[in-house]
């Protein structure tokens, strides 16, 4: 073979493996977006828990799951936002249970968020744990300027409170050999090579997909599945963002979490496609990315 004809054979080759792999990725997606059924979340056991229940994406998954005949353990620092959850969840389903649990993962010590934990879902089937609970800068500002308290805030409620309470359940899980575990990260962690100017809540969200992919190898063969699903924008008392074509609501997003929830490929999950789609063509350096988050910031233009 002479070495044009040899040129020619690789480079068809690696050519054929490129549309190949496009190609898988793209039947890939056509599968899980369309055609696999979504899975029956009671496989996995009887109740749901869910951190962050309160509001926003964990309180919509709540409902989400109820309606799929879950019962729900709810885990909320605020009393009355709870019992608010509780009774919205149990007007509109009449046949689940709803068990709720008062913890503080930023004031409340780890040992006395295990024990909390522990104790409620001493004796109930627990099939799913999703860590929604989350906290995030309310504006965009320099790491330097970050007060002690929100610092101390996103690392114990984004990291340590992820990492205790899934700490505290998944016992229950390598005993029956079944769950499913659901860590919100953020589209940040799979989109962006950097998110300046909100450098903590990056950080913590780029922790969840890590300890997602390393958890989800230690515990799949035990029956668990774990993923990190990470969503783009969407419209919640955290963003203040109106809810439009690319924003969906929590409802909306819940929908299309539950149908991801359990996907063994899907270890990272944006589940919605439109944003995935768009965001996944925004190739900008560093630089213009850094310009571009600032003139966002009407406040640290003004400075
Ligand atoms: N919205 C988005 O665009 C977006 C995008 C990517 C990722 N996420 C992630 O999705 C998750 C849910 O966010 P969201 O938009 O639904 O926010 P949200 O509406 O602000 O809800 C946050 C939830 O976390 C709870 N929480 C906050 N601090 C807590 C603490 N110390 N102890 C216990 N619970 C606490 C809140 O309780 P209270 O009701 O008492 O305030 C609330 O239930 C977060 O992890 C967030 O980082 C959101």
């Amino acid at each position: 073979m002479d070495y044009t004809h040899f040129f020619l054979v690789a480079t068809t080759t690696l050519g054929l493996i490129s549309i190949s792999k496009s190609l898988f990725h793209f039947f890939h997606w056509i599968y899980a977006t369309l055609i696999r059924p979504t899975k029956n979340l009671k496989h996995y056991g009887s109740w749901a828990i869910i951190t962050g229940s309160t509001d926003g994406i964990g309180k919509s998954m709540a409902l989400e799951f109820a309606s799929n005949g879950l019962n729900i353990l709810l885990l909320g620092r605020n009393p009355l936002k709870l019992q608010v959850t509780s009774k919205d969840i149990l007007d509109q389903f009449k046949d689940v249970e709803v068990k709720c649990v008062v913890v503080d993962l930023h004031n409340n010590t780890g040992d006395e968020i295990m024990k909390k934990i522990e104790q409620a879902i001493d004796g109930l089937d627990v099939g799913i744990l999703v860590n929604a609970a989350g906290v995030a800068y309310p504006y965009a500002r320099y790491f330097h300027e970050v007060d002690l308290d929100l610092m101390d805030s996103i690392i114990k409620v984004n990291v340590e409170g992820a990492t205790l309470v899934t700490k505290a359940v998944i016992p229950s899980m390598i005993k029956k050999k079944k769950g499913a575990i659901i860590n919100i990260g953020s589209g940040s962690t799979v989109v962006l090579p950097s998110y300046p100017l909100v450098t903590l809540y990056a950080a913590s969200k780029a922790y969840l997909a890590m300890f997602s992919a390393c958890t989800n190898l230690e515990y799949k063969h035990q029956g668990i599945d774990i993923q990190c699903q990470v969503p783009l924008f969407v419209s919640t008392k955290m963003t203040r963002m109106k809810a439009s074509l690319f924003v969906p609501t929590p409802d909306v997003y819940s929908k299309t979490f539950i149908f991801f929830t359990g996907g063994k490929e899907d270890l990272l999950r944006t589940p919605k496609s439109k944003q995935r789609v768009i965001l996944k063509q925004i190739s900008i350096d560093d630089d213009a990315k850094f310009g571009f988050l600032f003139l966002l910031n009407q406040h640290l233009c003004e400075r």
